[in-house]
């Protein structure tokens, strides 16, 4: 048999917590773009994966709504990841989306960094969050624990990159690495209709090589990948490990959560999809049909 070559990849990382807190604004100072103040209600509704090159390589970011209406996008945002940034508003403090973003961390056995965010304005006590989270058990090193504690502000840009530095150091404790050699794949972030372009998939590459071209299997659906873009929207021939791409080109939208993988084999693709679909009662069938 052949011995899997692995090879390092960059870190996935998840922004998790309460409502407004501070999870898309944190990025947006990160990324210098402004995501935040052009959504409805100011309330993200989806799944943003973005990849940012910093001095230390490369790093994904997935962020997701903190509404109580988003339990299903945050649980699957944490089974994407290696890291969660787990934001937490130094006025605020505790809230329940800051503890169910914990119980996913813990649940995945995800590491947590903590953000306090908002530590800009008066009424900030960064001090009262770290005893509330220690109630949760979440101990900054500080206090014996294992959690890396960052004061952050998302408006004036304060100990960003001291938040960014804890991340990569977290993600050089892991070691991360994908097989090299493999059939793409990967998981669908989120999928949706497209008036012009079909379906459009977010796909976020786990191992392998997505290219242009590729015979894609995405859950329920299938195709051969018509193209890819960026998160810019730039076109793109092929994504490696930890990248999140948009895929144009399947069948259906798929589920978000489910399984991606390439293969070059259309006929076996489509198959699997319309078992999927339950369409028929048996592989047998599917295949008579396909
Ligand atoms: P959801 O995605 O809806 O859960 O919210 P979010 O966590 O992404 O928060 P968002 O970035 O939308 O910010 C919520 C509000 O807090 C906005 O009005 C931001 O301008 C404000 N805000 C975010 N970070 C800071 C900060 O560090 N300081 C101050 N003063 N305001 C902030
Ligand atoms: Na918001
Ligand atoms: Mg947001």
């Amino acid at each position: 048999s052949v011995e899997a070559v692995m090879e390092s990849r960059p870190p996935v990382v998840t922004v998790m917590g309460h409502v407004d807190h501070g999870k898309t604004s944190l990025l947006d100072y990160i990324r210098r773009s402004r995501v935040a103040s052009g959504e409805a209600g100011g309330i993200t509704q989806h799944i943003g994966a973005y990849h940012v090159e910093t001095p230390r390589g490369m790093v994904t970011f997935l962020d997701t709504p903190g509404h109580e209406a988003f339990t299903a996008m945050r649980a699957r945002g944490a089974k994407a990841t290696d890291i969660v940034i787990l934001v937490v508003s130094a006025d605020d403090g505790v809230m329940p989306q800051t503890i169910e973003a914990i119980h996913h961390a813990k649940a995945g056995n995800v590491p947590i960094v903590v953000a306090i965010n908002k530590v800009d304005k008066p009424e900030a006590q960064p001090d009262r969050v770290k005893n509330e989270l220690i109630t949760h058990e979440v101990v900054p090193e500080e206090y014996g624990g294992e959690t890396m504690f960052r004061e952050v502000s998302a408006k004036t840009g304060k100990g960003i990159d001291e938040l960014l530095e804890a991340v990569l150091l977290q993600a050089e404790v892991l070691e991360l690495t994908s097989p090299k050699n493999t059939p793409a794949k990967g998981l669908v972030i989120e999928g949706r209709l497209d008036k012009g372009r079909g379906p459009v998939t977010t796909v976020l590459i786990q191992s392998g090589i997505l290219r242009r071209g590729d015979m894609l299997l995405a859950g329920t659906a299938y195709g051969r990948v018509r193209a890819m873009l960026d998160e810019n929207g730039n076109d793109i021939k092929e994504a490696g490990p930890s990248i999140p791409v948009e895929v144009l080109g399947l069948s259906d939208v798929p589920s978000a959560g489910e399984e991606t993988i390439v293969l070059n084999d259309e006929r076996k693709a489509r198959e699997i999809a319309l078992f999927r679909q339950g369409k028929f009662r048996d592989v047998k069938l599917a295949k008579q049909q396909a």
